[in-house]
C-alpha cells in the first residue's frame, strides 16, 4: 500500500472538533448540547455585506487578482487608518482566512528545521500549520496565575537559537482573552530587532477588546516595519467566518514579494467573498458598539458563574471571545468526552474544548479546557450550571 507522509501522520488533530464524533453520537440520543467549544460566534453578519451578495450583478465568477482585489485592498488600508495604523494597500495581500495567512507567513519566512517561539497556550491550528510547514514550534509558557501575560522577556531571550527566525503573539489571544500591553509589545519589538527576527501578531479579535482598553498593534510600533507580520480576517470581525477571507500586512516589501508567489500558487483568494468582505468594510460604528457590548456582558456572566464553582480557576479575559478554566479534574480530555457521552442534567449537556491541544509542551494544561462565550448571556448561565453539576458527579 502507499505509505503517507510522516509529516501527514504528525500533523495534530484540531482539539477544537475532534470531540465532534461524540457530540454527534449524543445528539442522536436525543441530547441538547451547549456549544462552548468552537469560536463561531451567533452574531448575525452586517446587512450591508450580505446585500452586497444579494445584488452583486456580476455574470461570471471570475479569479481575482492573486493579492486580492485592487479596491479592496485599497478600503482595507482606509480601515487601519481608521485605527491609527499606516499601511498602503500595497503592504496587504488577501488571502483565504487567517489561516491561508498564517500559511503563507510561515512559507515565506521559514525553512524545514526552522524554529518559532510562541507563548503558549496559543490558537491550536499554529501547531499544524508549524508541522505542515516542517517549522519547530518552540513554546514559552504563560501562566492561568499571571491571567496569562507575556512571560518575562528573558524567558524567550534563553531559547533563541541560530534556528529561530520569528516570535508569534496572537493579540488579543485565543485561548486566553489577553490583551498585550503597549509595554509588553514594546519589549517584544525589542527582542526581535536585537536577534533580528521577524515578529508575527496575529490580529483577528483586534475588534473585540473590552473595558476602555485599546488596542495596540505591532505595526503601530516605531522601527519595527521590516520586522512585522499581522493576520487578518473577516471571520471573527464581521461574524464571516464562511467568507474565508483573511490578509497579511507588512511593510517588509521582501516579505510581501515573497508572500505573493505563493499566492499567485492558489491563484486567487474567493471572489464573491471579497465583495462581501469589501461591503463590510462600511458597517455602522453601532454594530461594532452592540456586538461589543454584548461580548461584555457575556463574558461577565460566564466569569462570574464559573468563579463560584468550587475549584475552578479562570482567568478574565480583556479581549476575544474565549477563556481558559482550570478544573478540578486531573484529564479535561476524559472530561470533555464524558460529559458528551455519559453526562446530562434535565437531558442537557455541553461541549467543551480541553486545553492541552492548546499546548505544545507535553502534559501541561491538562486540567483546564477552553470556553467560547459565544452564546447569550441565558444559555451561558445554563451551561456554567450544567458544568456545575457534572463536577459534582465527575470522577477521574
Ligand atoms: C487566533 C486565530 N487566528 C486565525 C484564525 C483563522 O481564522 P480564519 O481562517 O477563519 O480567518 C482563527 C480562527 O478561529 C483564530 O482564532
Amino acid at each position: 500500500m502507499p505509505s503517507i507522509s510522516n509529516k501527514g501522520i504528525q500533523m495534530p488533530e484540531s482539539p477544537i472538533r475532534k470531540l465532534v464524533p461524540f457530540a454527534e453520537d449524543a445528539q442522536k440520543k436525543g441530547k441538547n448540547i451547549y456549544y462552548l467549544n468552537i469560536g463561531q460566534p451567533d452574531i448575525k453578519t452586517p446587512q450591508v455585506a450580505l446585500d452586497a451578495i444579494k445584488s452583486t450583478t456580476i455574470e461570471t465568477l471570475a479569479y481575482s487578482r492573486s493579492e486580492g482585489a485592487e479596491s479592496y485592498r485599497i478600503k482595507i488600508a482606509d480601515y487601519y487608518k481608521r485605527n491609527s495604523i499606516v499601511v498602503s494597500h500595497n503592504d496587504i495581500i488577501v488571502t483565504t482566512g487567517g489561516s491561508e495567512a498564517l500559511l503563507f507567513a510561515f512559507g515565506s519566512i521559514m525553512d524545514e528545521g526552522d524554529e518559532i517561539i510562541i507563548p503558549e497556550p496559543f490558537y491550536a491550528n499554529y501547531n499544524g500549520f508549524s508541522t505542515a510547514s516542517g517549522v519547530n514550534v518552540v513554546p514559552v509558557i504563560s501562566k492561568i496565575e499571571d491571567n496569562f501575560a507575556l512571560p518575562p522577556i528573558e524567558e524567550f531571550e534563553k531559547l533563541i537559537t541560530s534556528k529561530t527566525k520569528a516570535i508569534l503573539i496572537c493579540n488579543p489571544g485565543n485561548p486566553t482573552g489577553y490583551l498585550y500591553s503597549k509595554e509588553e509589545i514594546k519589549q517584544l519589538a525589542d527582542i526581535v530587532k536585537k536577534h533580528d527576527l521577524f515578529l508575527i501578531a496575529d490580529e483577528v479579535y483586534r475588534e473585540f477588546v473590552y473595558d476602555g482598553v485599546e488596542h495596540y498593534s505591532i505595526l503601530q510600533e516605531p522601527g519595527l516595519e521590516e520586522h512585522a507580520i499581522v493576520i487578518d480576517s473577516v471571520s471573527k470581525r464581521y461574524s464571516m467566518c464562511g467568507a474565508r477571507i483573511g490578509y497579511l500586512v507588512s511593510k517588509n516589501k521582501d516579505f510581501i514579494k515573497t508572500a505573493l508567489k505563493f499566492a499567485q500558487a492558489r491563484l486567487s483568494p474567493p471572489t464573491l467573498a471579497q465583495i462581501a468582505s469589501e461591503a463590510a468594510l462600511d458597517t455602522p460604528q453601532s454594530y461594532f458598539d452592540d456586538v461589543k457590548e454584548e461580548y461584555v456582558k457575556r463574558r461577565n456572566t460566564l466569569i462570574e458563574a464559573l468563579e463560584k464553582i468550587e475549584g475552578v480557576k479562570v482567568a478574565t479575559p480583556s479581549g476575544a471571545f474565549y477563556c481558559i478554566a482550570e478544573l478540578p479534574v486531573k484529564n479535561s480530555d476524559n472530561f470533555a468526552k464524558w460529559l458528551l457521552e455519559s453526562f446530562d442534567y434535565n437531558n442537557d449537556t455541553v461541549m467543551v474544548a480541553p486545553a492541552a491541544g492548546f499546548y505544545s509542551t507535553p502534559g501541561v494544561g491538562l486540567n483546564q479546557i477552553r470556553i467560547a462565550y459565544v452564546l447569550n448571556s441565558e444559555s451561558l448561565k445554563i451551561a456554567v450550571k450544567i458544568l456545575e453539576e457534572a463536577l459534582k458527579v465527575y470522577k477521574d
